[in-house]
């Protein structure tokens, strides 16, 4: 009887550790997350690119912050010969040409943006060379940058990993 009761108390001891065994493997795999990187703290889209096309969108890009600072200057000013250079600076004929290769890196909605951006600048310079007035020319502005906000809210770059 004893040996008996032996037995069972051992298979206990033994089915007990397995249990505590798995437990405590299951808690470490619950445990391990993975450690945060730049992705987790940032739900932007990430558009992958290389170095030189990473540079020539943030040349773009400045580009279009100068024209805008511009064209606050010279709208206050009154000077709407100035207003609609600027603007035609970052228009649809001075955009910068990306290769297909480049374009196909590009989400559709990312292409729209641009393209828009281009052409509102195109219909601020149009309105200057039109003389519209100041007020009208500040809030075609102001819808504008719309685009430059929507843009930045939902997209951002990362230069793609060169092979070493
Ligand atoms: C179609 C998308 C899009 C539009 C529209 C857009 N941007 Fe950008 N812009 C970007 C992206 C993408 C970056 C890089 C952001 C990142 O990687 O964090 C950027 C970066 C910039 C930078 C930083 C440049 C640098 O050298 O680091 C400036 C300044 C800027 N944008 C200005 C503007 C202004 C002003 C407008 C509107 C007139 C505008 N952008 C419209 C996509 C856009």
């Amino acid at each position: 009887m004893s040996k008996y009761k032996f037995y069972w108390a051992d298979t206990a001891a033994l089915g007990l550790l397995l249990i505590l065994l798995a437990s405590k493997s299951m808690a470490g795999g619950t445990i391990e997350t993975p450690p945060d990187d730049e992705a987790s703290s940032d739900s932007r889209v990430e558009i992958i690119v290389t170095p030189a096309e990473r540079n020539q969108i943030l040349e773009e890009m400045r580009g279009l912050l100068e024209a805008v600072q511009t064209v606050i200057v010279a709208n206050n000013a009154g000077d709407l010969d100035t207003v609609a250079v600027a603007g035609r600076k970052v228009g649809r004929a001075n955009m910068t040409p990306h290769s297909a290769e480049f374009k196909d890196k590009l989400p559709m909605d990312f292409r729209k943006l641009g393209m828009d951006t281009h052409l509102r600048f195109d219909k601020l310079a149009l309105g200057a060379e039109q003389s519209e007035s100041t007020d009208q020319l500040s809030q075609q502005l102001g819808e504008l940058m719309g685009n430059c906000v929507a843009c930045h809210k939902t997209y951002r770059l990362t230069v793609q990993r060169q092979p070493l």
